[in-house]
């Protein structure tokens, strides 16, 4: 019976190519709704990023990024030549943090963080910085060369009012301080930045997607433009470029009207709250409703790395729990609590939410060993399950392959519904369309970006050819560069003034 459960729960993940069809038509439905008003569960947020660079762009920016599975400061020097040279440094955000009552304890850590980064590698800098603090009286609007210009990655839906504000619209990814939302997220990091008297200004508000964006095409092969940044991480989300005409709904603010474009920040990671179209199985209705955020982010639950891993664990426990199905099963056991009679340690994290990581998914399927050892070492240390047998690691790789197949799949959707809005496939020319990704889940699930391309061959009005001519790219640590190339867009603003 194990290996016919398991055949009936992969198949409940099958996502064919009909629904990826009328994903995709539902998917542009709800684009062009968000562009249209406010308030939507797509949010198409106008970025005030109106192009992207070319590779020409130079100089030394500081970035922070907060939103993925690590904090991270970072200076970079942009060289011109669609190259750059980074240093950085990454520290987990303590999870407790991630839960604060103040907004405050949460960006008094950040502005630490940098205290302590620029103190390691610039120390030069911040002290010129202090030596003309006390030698020159700052008239208003003095420009200090040693003040650094900081591009913030911030990875969570903002409403933004112009290149360096914006409000916090609602936490995701399992952060949840009441106290930010509303806020100015620029203005609570300026603050403390202050309070410790660095040489920083807050000159860009970026999302990760965006600065992926941005970097993919600095770097991108052939100086061809990049059309659309997209995380598969921790979260899900992409940013692309849109022709400001389609942008139905107020833009209020100072932006450069002269390209005619604007990227948007789509927050696709809510693409369907309404489950319109997207898959629901038993096991995503339980994710979600023990989720901080019910009801809310309901693509990015079925797609990205932070819930995969707690799909295949709900899909686990409700298999284990089953006598029928002899996963796990201890045969030397007596009793018939289904507790004891497995070879899952008491203490295993596959009984707690979140308990079990997507990279595990990764290993399983990446295991074509004839005994699967690595997936059963790894089993036994990360969920303290004993002498699992083949068929039982067998039913964990195919659990695996589905739900991240499924993902893969569910990508597709969104990266070719953005296709099909740009109208590029249309367009006479052979030139790429180019993709730019980052994030865990793309980095490291076997086959994450051939599973994509396989279903944006099945999808109407791009077929295989146009399948042939998107090209999917990961730019690494993207934001970090992305953050320092719209920081220095700001810094040409700020010197033509308001
Ligand atoms: C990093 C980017 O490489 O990927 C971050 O610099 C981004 O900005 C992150 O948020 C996403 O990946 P993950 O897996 O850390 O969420
Ligand atoms: C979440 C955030 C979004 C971010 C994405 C990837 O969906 O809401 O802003 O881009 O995760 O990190």
């Amino acid at each position: 019976p194990l290996v016919q459960e398991t055949k009936r729960i992969v198949a409940q993940f099958d996502y064919t190519g009909t629904d990826v069809n009328n994903g995709v038509k539902e998917f542009l439905r709800q684009m062009n709704e968000g562009l249209q008003k406010d308030g939507t569960s797509m949010s198409q947020i106008p970025t005030y990023v109106t192009g992207v660079p070319n590779g020409t762009e130079k100089g030394l920016y500081l970035a922070v990024d907060l939103g993925g599975t690590n904090f991270r400061v970072c200076s970079i020097h942009l060289n011109g030549d669609t190259t750059f040279n980074l240093t950085y440094s990454k520290v987990a955000i303590p999870k407790e943090l991630m839960v604060a009552k103040t907004a405050q304890e949460l960006f008094a850590f950040l502005a630490k963080q940098i205290e302590q980064f620029l103190k390691t590698h610039h120390e030069d800098h911040f002290e010129a910085h202090i030596r003309r603090r006390n030698t020159i009286s700052t008239p208003d609007g003095f420009r200090d060369e040693h003040i650094f210009r900081l591009g913030f990655t911030f990875s969570f839906p903002v409403q933004q009012f112009g290149i360096n504000k914006g409000t916090l619209i609602r936490w995701t990814k399992g952060f949840d301080i009441p106290d930010a939302v509303g806020k100015d997220v620029c203005a609570l990091l300026q603050q403390e930045i202050d309070l410790l008297h660095l040489p920083v200004k807050v000159a860009a508000l970026v999302n990760d997607t965006v600065g992926t964006l941005m970097a993919r095409s600095y770097t991108s092969p052939g100086k061809t433009s990049t059309l659309l940044g997209a995380i598969f991480g921790t979260g899900t989300n992409g940013a692309y470029v849109e022709k400001v005409v389609n942008i139905q709904k107020s833009v209020d603010g100072e932006y450069d009207k002269s390209t005619g474009d604007m990227v948007i920040n789509t927050e696709w990671g809510s693409f369907d709250n309404q489950l319109n179209v997207l898959p629901n199985t038993s096991y995503d209705i339980e994710l979600d409703k023990k989720s901080v955020n019910p009801g809310i982010q309901m693509f990015e639950k079925r797609v990205s790395g932070m819930f995969l891993g707690e799909i295949v664990r709900l899909v686990l426990v409700d298999m284990v729990k089953n006598p029928n199905i002899a996963l796990f099963k201890d045969d030397n056991s007596s009793t018939n609590d289904w507790r004891s009679t497995t070879n899952i340690g008491s203490g295993s994290s596959l009984h707690k939410q979140w308990g079990l990581d997507s990279s595990l998914m990764s290993i399983a399927v990446a295991d074509n060993t004839p005994e699967h050892s690595t997936l059963r070492m790894q089993l036994e240390k990360e969920l303290q399950v004993d002498s699992a047998s083949f068929e039982d690691t067998q039913a964990f790789k195919e659990i695996s392959y589905a739900v991240g197949r499924r993902a893969a799949r569910l990508a597709a959707v969104a990266l070719g519904a953005t296709v099909l809005q740009s109208g590029k496939l249309s367009e006479a020319s052979d030139e790429p369309i180019d993709i730019g990704v980052d994030g865990s889940l793309v980095e490291h699930y076997p086959f994450f970006r051939d599973m994509i391309y396989e279903a944006l061959a099945a999808i109407d009005g791009i077929g295989p050819a146009g399948a042939q001519r998107i090209r999917i790219g990961i730019a690494k640590d993207g934001s970090g560069v992305g953050a320092a190339l719209i920081a220095l867009v700001a810094a040409g603003m700020e010197k033509k003034g308001p």
